[in-house]
């Protein structure tokens, strides 16, 4: 085990690993043998582009999956999560199964256990007892799902006591993710291993790499939960946005047929890329988006190149830094946010209500960041308007819904550039 990923307890973990601790030992009447963190994250830019293979721009957020964790003889996997609304799970460590049909929280789990079983072709892994505890909000954007992949990831192989380097590892649990149906691209199990404090980084792809890129010192990057919870894995709307994206690619390729309409039917699809019905639903379409019989490949396309650029285009303004480059930056934000909800139909009525009341009340840009249709808007805000931006927005949008219900902490706070993953040996 490589000693990037051994580390004594950071502060902000202490207290939390100590409970964990506890509440192990009350659960499986021992001590942890050690403990693995692994962040959310925040796309400031750079979004539905990474299955594409262009570059994003995420920083890892403070909040993370926590994992306390003791291998055992017997070759069963016992989870547990510190969330009541988590069930227990045990199954036999030789034979994991995946059910696609639910997006089960232990199924996260399984698909960082399995990525690196199958990563070193191992069929008799040893068996271990784990206590999960997350503080990232679910199902809002923040990558809750994408964490507990990669920390599951790293508890096993740190069990099996292997080594693997942390581009390795991302690419193990990009992969690995898939197993529960959706077909993401790299950024967040990326930034995950690859995040370092007080940078955030551009992640490029084939090969993967991360640069740090310097966030301007004036700004502050707020992100607000519109509370709208949308699970990715639930619904076909992601696979179907990956779908699109992979056929406007073959139909450029093939770009002397292109019907560049809004909508395009599944049979002109085929007639286009010369192929059959049956041959584009066995070698493109994914099993949630069989049943789908239009297509907008050109909205789909325009977002994505645009995107693309912006990404690029907000890098460069970052290390110009030019005297207005909070203003640049926002405008950025903004245009990202406009193609996502008119291109890429990914917002929904509440992020762009919370996207406006945040431009109303000083952000210099707003966007919906994640996958979309609900969670988390990201808004940059110059720091000296922070506490009046947080009140403002706080009674706009939370007080008078009643969504202040939701715990603070989680719908509106101003976040930095955390570090990735790592594994503590004492609590
Ligand atoms: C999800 C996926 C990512 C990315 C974003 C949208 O978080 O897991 O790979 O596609 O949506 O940018």
């Amino acid at each position: 085990m490589s000693e990037i990923w051994l580390r004594r307890a950071l502060p902000y973990v202490e207290s939390r690993l100590l409970k964990l601790k506890e509440m192990f030992n009350s659960k499986f009447g021992s001590v942890p043998k050690f403990y693995v963190r692994a962040p959310g994250r925040v796309n400031i830019i750079g979004e539905h582009i990474d299955y594409c293979g262009y570059s994003v721009l995420p920083m890892a957020v403070e909040q993370d999956m926590l994992i306390a964790v003791e291998p055992v003889k017997t070759h069963v996997l016992q989870l547990a999560n510190t969330n009541p609304l988590y069930p227990d799970f045990s199954t036999s460590a030789n034979n994991i199964q995946i059910d696609k049909t639910k997006p089960l929280w232990h199924n996260y789990f399984l698909c960082g256990f399995k990525g690196i079983q199958e990563h070193f072709g191992l069929s008799d892994l040893t068996g271990m007892n784990c206590l999960v505890d997350g503080n990232i909000p679910p199902s809002s954007g923040l990558s809750s799902s994408s964490a507990l992949v990669c920390c599951a990831g790293l508890v096993t192989l740190t069990v099996l006591g292997m080594n693997l380097s942390k581009v390795e590892l991302a690419e193990i649990c990009t992969k690995s993710e898939h197993y529960i149906g959706t077909e993401g691209g790299g950024m967040d199990q990326s930034i995950s291993f690859l995040a370092e404090e007080g940078t955030a980084k551009l992640i490029e792809f084939s090969p993967l790499r991360a640069t740090d890129v310097k966030l301007p010192s004036g700004a502050v990057f707020v992100i607000a939960n519109s509370c709208v919870e949308m699970n990715k894995a639930a619904t076909s709307h992601f696979n179907i946005r990956v779908m699109e994206c992979r056929l406007a690619a073959k139909l450029l390729a093939k770009h002397k047929c292109l019907p560049w309409e809004e909508v395009l039917r599944l049979e002109e699809i085929c007639r286009c890329l010369g192929i059959s019905l049956q041959e584009l639903k066995t070698q493109i379409l994914s099993p949630n988006t069989q049943d789908v019989l239009t297509f907008k490949l050109y909205q789909r396309a325009k977002h994505v190149y645009s995107e693309a650029a912006r990404v690029l285009q907000f890098k460069k303004i970052c290390e110009e830094a030019p005297d207005n480059t909070v203003q640049l930056l926002g405008e950025l934000m903004n245009q990202s946010h406009m193609s996502c909800r008119d291109m890429y139909e990914c917002s929904c009525p509440e992020l762009d209500q919370l996207v406006d009341i945040c431009r109303k009340f000083g952000a210099q840009g707003s966007r919906l960041t994640g996958a979309g249709w609900g969670g988390c808007t990201v808004s940059i805000v110059p720091a000296d308007k922070l506490s009046s931006f947080l009140a403002n927005v706080h009674e706009a949008y939370y007080q008078r819904s009643n969504r202040s219900l939701v715990p603070e902490k989680q719908s509106l706070f101003a976040t930095k550039p955390g570090g990735g993953a790592l594994v503590f040996l004492e609590a």
